[in-house]
């Protein structure tokens, strides 16, 4: 069933104890008081995922590289103390040999939460050398990540807080550009869209034209589209298109703390994928917000750059024997987003990997 009808494994105190109450302080209890931040330990996750990735860039393997990439993300998972279940991952437990749908993380202790995971976002791009692909993981607390089930994509607009209440799916896409112009204070042409470029979309770009915007094609990754949508000073006004559901949910954790708002809505492929979403008790004609995709209040995302793009950099490798990344973490709760830069000791990286990646 969609969101929040999942049962995760209960946790069983496994020698935590509590403070007694009369030592817990006020601030504690009602919750004011700072807390972990999982975000800055996700950092070392998505970190590991690019770097594992990055080796496979231009190398014409996506294969390879998503592998790499899921490896190293689950070697680094095991270093975050949570009771964690993987919502959104590579797919069938079958299929999937590590990170799949289901799948328990962790050491069993709090945090209980939900985690979703795309080790590599923009594998054509990276075996391509193409720029713009990621390394990204999200979690929020049990049961509040929208579980998609049969439907592998769905279709999305997303835009800055100041034109969030302009977003509709139902109406002609010339209404949404038109009124993005007005707040803008300019015309159509100063409306700048960022679509997937596939045959599916070619009507609806037709359309964004014809309405005078202009488009910026991506060949993939539209969870940096969507975040480039939303962030200030990007020149992306507006993505819109279908795409993968596991990307919709990883772009509305993000955006539950960047701020501005991703709406979407199942898109079968086919009679087959619809009856079955039906069977299962989806409402296709249901607009989902960031929040529907991801109701928890405490949500964490990171994001590394795996190659170059408008988010952020990929990795770089010195002649010195140095990796560098760049990485974006958030948190809802706090609504803190830190843009991390690394330095990784190339062969120490080698050594404590096991010559994993480095
Ligand atoms: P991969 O990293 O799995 O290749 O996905 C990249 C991506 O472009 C996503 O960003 C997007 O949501 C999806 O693929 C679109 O799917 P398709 O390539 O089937 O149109």
């Amino acid at each position: 069933m969609p969101g929040g009808e999942r049962t995760g494994r209960r946790f069983v105190s496994r020698g935590y104890s509590l403070p007694a109450m009369s030592v817990i302080s006020h601030d504690v209890r009602s919750g004011n008081k700072p807390d972990r931040n999982l975000a800055l330990e996700l950092v070392r996750v998505t970190e590991s995922a690019a770097l594992a990735a990055s080796r496979w860039v231009g190398k014409g393997d996506k294969e390879a590289a998503d592998q790499a990439a899921v490896d190293a993300m689950r070697l680094l998972l095991d270093t975050v103390p949570m009771d964690g279940v993987v919502v959104i991952g590579e797919g069938e437990k079958d299929e999937a040999p590590m990170l799949y749908n289901g799948e328990n993380i962790g050491d069993g202790s709090p945090p209980v939460v939900d985690i979703a995971v795309d080790p590599l976002e923009g594998t054509t791009l990276t075996a391509r050398g193409f720029g713009g692909a990621l390394a990204v993981i999200a979690l929020a607390e049990r049961g509040t990540m929208f579980d998609p089930g049969p439907c592998v994509y769905m279709e999305k607009m997303a835009a800055a807080p100041q034109y969030a209440d302009l977003l509709d799916l139902d109406a002609p896409i010339g209404e949404v550009i038109a009124g993005i112009a007005e707040r803008k204070g300019g015309d159509p042409e100063d409306v700048t869209l960022t679509v997937l470029e596939r045959p599916r979309h070619e009507e609806k770009a037709a359309e964004i034209l014809e309405a005078g915007a202009c488009i910026r094609f991506i060949t993939d990754g539209d969870v940096q589209g969507a975040l480039l949508a939303v962030s200030e000073g990007t020149g992306i006004d507006l993505l819109w298109g279908i795409g993968g559901t596991p990307e919709g949910v990883l772009a509305a954790a993000a955006i539950k703390c960047l701020g501005g708002e991703q709406i979407a809505r199942l898109w079968p492929r086919n009679d087959e994928e619809r009856q079955a979403a039906i069977d299962a008790g989806y409402d296709l004609d249901r607009i989902l917000t960031s929040s529907d995709l991801v109701s928890g209040e405490d949500v964490f995302f990171a994001a590394t750059g795996v190659t170059d793009g408008g988010l952020l950099d990929g990795v770089r490798r010195s002649r010195r024997g140095f990796l560098t990344t760049e990485s974006l973490i958030t948190r809802s709760r706090s609504g803190t987003v830190r843009t991390i830069g690394a330095r990784h000791d190339r062969a120490k990286l080698k050594e404590v990997t096991g010559g994993r990646y480095g």
